[in-house]
Formats: C-alpha cells, sequence, structure tokens
C-alpha cells in the first residue's frame, strides 16, 4: 500500500476565469499554495502551471458527504471527526493548477493536455459564464477532458437568491458542452465549506484511469531546472533536472532517455533543434524517491546532463521518452482543422473568420506549443511553417488560436495530418 501512496495516480485540473478561485480551491483541498512563484505572489494572479498533491481519506462508518477527507482537511490523529473511528486512505491525486487570466490562455492549454478530469471554478458572485469560463470549457473539450465537476465558488459572499440564480445560469451555460451532466458543488474554497461533498464528487465522477503501462514511457518537460547553489564546486554539482508529467507508460531509474526537440543550435547559420540524449539518475515526486515513474502528479527526473541546458526552464516543451521511440520534430505540420463558430474568449459577440494564407497562428499540442505562419489553406487543411518545431505525429489533437486585439484567442482545433 505504501507504494501506491507515493505516487498520485490521477491529475485533477482546474480551470475557470481570472480570480474564480482555483489556487484558493486548491489551498482548500491539499493545504498548499501552488502559486509560488515570486511574480505570482507579488501580483496576486497565477501565471504558471502548478501542482499540488493531497491523499483521499474515507470514515468507512459515516454516509457521504461527510465521511470524506484529504490528508490536509482530516484530523491529525486520523479519525473521523464525526465518529471517531481510524479513516481508511483512498488514493493519492495531484492537482494541476492553471492560470484564467485572458493573456495566459496557451498555458492554460498546456495545462489541459495533463488532466484527467478537471474542476471548473465557477465565481457566484459574477454573472456566468465570464469569457474564459467559456474559453476554458471549450480547451477541455477540444482537448478531450471529459470528467468535470463544476464548482460554484464564493458561496459565503452571496445571498441564497443569487446563488440560485447563479446555479440557473452555469445550468443554461452548460447546456450541450461536455460538462451538461457535470455535478454543480457550492462550496467556499476560502473558508474551507462544504469541500467534503467535493471530494466526494471527486471520487464519483473522477475516476483514477486505467494506464497502459507497455506503451513507450513519455513525459512532458514543463518545467526545468538548475538546482545547484550559486558557488557549488564543479565536482559537487548535481546533472540538470526535468519536472513534468508521464502521459504514458513507465520510466525507469537509470535508463537512458531521449528530450526532443531539444536544444537550438546554430548550423551554417541557421537554428535548428537536436535532440539530447542522458540518463535517469534520480526519479522523485514531490519529496519521494522513486524506483519508477507512472502517470500522475510532477515526476522531477535527475539526470547527467550539463546544468546549464535545464536552468531556468529552458527545456519546457521538450517530449520525454526512452532512445528512438518518440515522435519526430516537425518544422512543416498540416493540421486538418475545424473551427469554432465564434470566438468565446472574449466579451463581445465575433464570428471566427477562415484561416488565410499568411496569417500567424498558435499551436498546442500535448504540452509544447509553437508559433508559426499559414503558407496554404485549402479546404479545412492548413499547412503551418513553424518556428519551433513541435515533436508530433499522425493524429496528434492541436489547439488553434489567433491574435485578436492584441492577444492569443482559441479559436479552433484540428489533427495533425
Ligand atoms: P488566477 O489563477 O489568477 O486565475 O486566479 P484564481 O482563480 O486562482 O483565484 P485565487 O484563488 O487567486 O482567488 C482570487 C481571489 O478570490 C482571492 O482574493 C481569494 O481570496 C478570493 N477567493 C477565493 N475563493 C473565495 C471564496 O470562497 N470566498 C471568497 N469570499 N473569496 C474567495
Ligand atoms: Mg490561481
Ligand atoms: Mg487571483
Amino acid at each position: 500500500a505504501e507504494a501506491i501512496k507515493k505516487q498520485p495516480l490521477v491529475n485533477i485540473g482546474t480551470a475557470g476565469h481570472v480570480d474564480h478561485g482555483k489556487t484558493t480551491l486548491v489551498q482548500a483541498l491539499t493545504g498548499i499554495w501552488a502559486s509560488r512563484h515570486s511574480e505570482e505572489i507579488k501580483r496576486g494572479i497565477t501565471l504558471k502551471i502548478g501542482y499540488a498533491d493531497a491523499e483521499i481519506y474515507r470514515c468507512p462508518k459515516c454516509p457521504p458527504p461527510q465521511a470524506y477527507y484529504t490528508s490536509a482537511t482530516m484530523p491529525k490523529d486520523g479519525k473521523c471527526k464525526y465518529c471517531g473511528t481510524p479513516l481508511e486512505f483512498v488514493r493519492k491525486v495531484s492537482f494541476v493548477d492553471v492560470p484564467g487570466h485572458e493573456m495566459l490562455m496557451s498555458i492554460m492549454l498546456a495545462g489541459t493536455a495533463l488532466m484527467d478530469g478537471a474542476l471548473l471554478v465557477i465565481d457566484a458572485t459574477k454573472e456566468c459564464p465570464q469569457p474564459q469560463t467559456r474559453e476554458h470549457l471549450t480547451a477541455l473539450s477540444i482537448i478531450g477532458v471529459k470528467n468535470i465537476v463544476i464548482v460554484q465558488n464564493k458561496i459565503d459572499v452571496v445571498s441564497k437568491e443569487r446563488a440560485k440564480e447563479n446555479y440557473e445560469e452555469i445550468k443554461r451555460f452548460v447546456e450541450g458542452t461536455v460538462a451538461e451532466n457535470a455535478p454543480i458543488i457550492p462550496v467556499s474554497a476560502l473558508h474551507k465549506v462544504n469541500i467534503d461533498a467535493l471530494i466526494w464528487a471527486l471520487e464519483k465522477y473522477i475516476p483514477t484511469p486505467k494506464r497502459d503501462t507497455s506503451k513507450p514511457p513519455r513525459m512532458y518537460v514543463i518545467r526545468s531546472f538548475d538546482v545547484n547553489k550559486p558557488g557549488t564546486s564543479v565536482k559537487d554539482m548535481v546533472g540538470g533536472v526535468l519536472g513534468g508529467t508521464v502521459v504514458q507508460g513507465k520510466f525507469e531509474l537509470g535508463h537512458e532517455i531521449e528530450i526532443r526537440p531539444g536544444i537550438k543550435l546554430k548550423k551554417d547559420g541557421q537554428e535548428v533543434y537536436e535532440p539530447v540524449y542522458t540518463t535517469i539518475t534520480s526519479l522523485k515526486t514531490g519529496n519521494q524517491p522513486l524506483e519508477k515513474a507512472y502517470p500522475g502528479g510532477l515526476i522531477a527526473v535527475g539526470t547527467t546532463l550539463d546544468p546549464s541546458l535545464t536552468k531556468a526552464d529552458a527545456l519546457i516543451g521538450n517530449v520525454v521518452g526512452y532512445p528512438g521511440t518518440l515522435p519526430p520534430a516537425l518544422y512543416d505540420v498540416e493540421i486538418d482543422t475545424y473551427l469554432l463558430e465564434r470566438v468565446v474568449g472574449i466579451d463581445q459577440p465575433l464570428k471566427v473568420e477562415p484561416i488565410k494564407a499568411g496569417e500567424i497562428l498558435l499551436i498546442n499540442i500535448g504540452t509544447s506549443l509553437s508559433i508559426g505562419q499559414a503558407t496554404s489553406t485549402r479546404d479545412n487543411v492548413v499547412h503551418l511553417k513553424l518556428r519551433i518545431p513541435v515533436v508530433a505525429e499522425k493524429g496528434d489533437r492541436v489547439a488553434i488560436s489567433r491574435q485578436i486585439a492584441g492577444k492569443w484567442r482559441l479559436i479552433g482545433y484540428g489533427y495533425v495530418k
């Protein structure tokens, strides 16, 4: 059982408009504030993808919802606060917290690629939907995140009447979407009200997916670091560290890995990316060392790489696998595109115009993103020339954004041809 407790095996994401309470909710569930970067703390908004883990526990005697706890909400003695029965471990989950700010939509899309399910957080004090409530739900739907729990937040500051009215707004908004049958759980993330009901909903609606561990392992890099303190002598230095989520298969300590598209080099005056090969010298989730890493949570992979290659998130967006098993890094992609009827991420109604040759688009594939120019468009097939290559194969799902009023807005999706 200890082995199962170590690594979270399911990623539950957040989604929703800026300031609706996503990070506060993750803190209510895990005890951890996932927006830890100094700039995030200063500005009070989430800028990067955050992770925080929690163990879920259940009282074997009490009825739901009061039977449900997390490691952050349970009493210190590990016993049910209503009946004193020792709580049973259910599973360990990882929360993937994304930014809601309209400028950070491409980061939200990258986070979505890591989610097995999502909490769509809606501020009950605001009319629903707000632009990024719509845009994030569209993103979940485009990327294929189907297990959704809707969280109606900030009920501590609304009247009963407003809570009911907002519930009706939410119901109308999700009609005909992937979230049509999602439960709506009213909570106060700030005051930790009704969190047990939310945990119960997670258990019911966001199951741990069955994984095929025989597939070749693949990890998406979302962070990379140099963990050496300044002034460390060369003989005491440790290699570069990659932070990411395993999306299929399993990685084993000591194995050789390939990182694609890799590092940028200048060759004959041209910028090209070359794959990097190294060895896994350590595997960790949180502070727990692992022998094998499976899908779920944030995994830190120690390598023999020169730390200058991994410092300051330099390898963000890369894909890791065993040598020779990764898809190619493409500078040119052909995409079968499907455009939305209207731009969902802005207040005003605006039709999505067809993609024009010459137009600059932003694409997300998995956690990698790139900007490219449409060189030709025929029927719904768009050919893009990319600035940074993407590691992709036929059939991979692509999220497509276009700049509208100076900001990248989601306009559709497609599949690599
Ligand atoms: P971004 O990541 O920047 O999109 O914001 P967020 O959705 O993570 O919101 P965050 O958790 O940072 O909360 C925004 C503000 O709402 C903070 O001032 C919170 O204290 C407040 N807030 C969050 N949840 C509640 C709640 O349940 N009740 C009340 N009254 N305020 C809340
Ligand atoms: Mg936040
Ligand atoms: Mg905020």
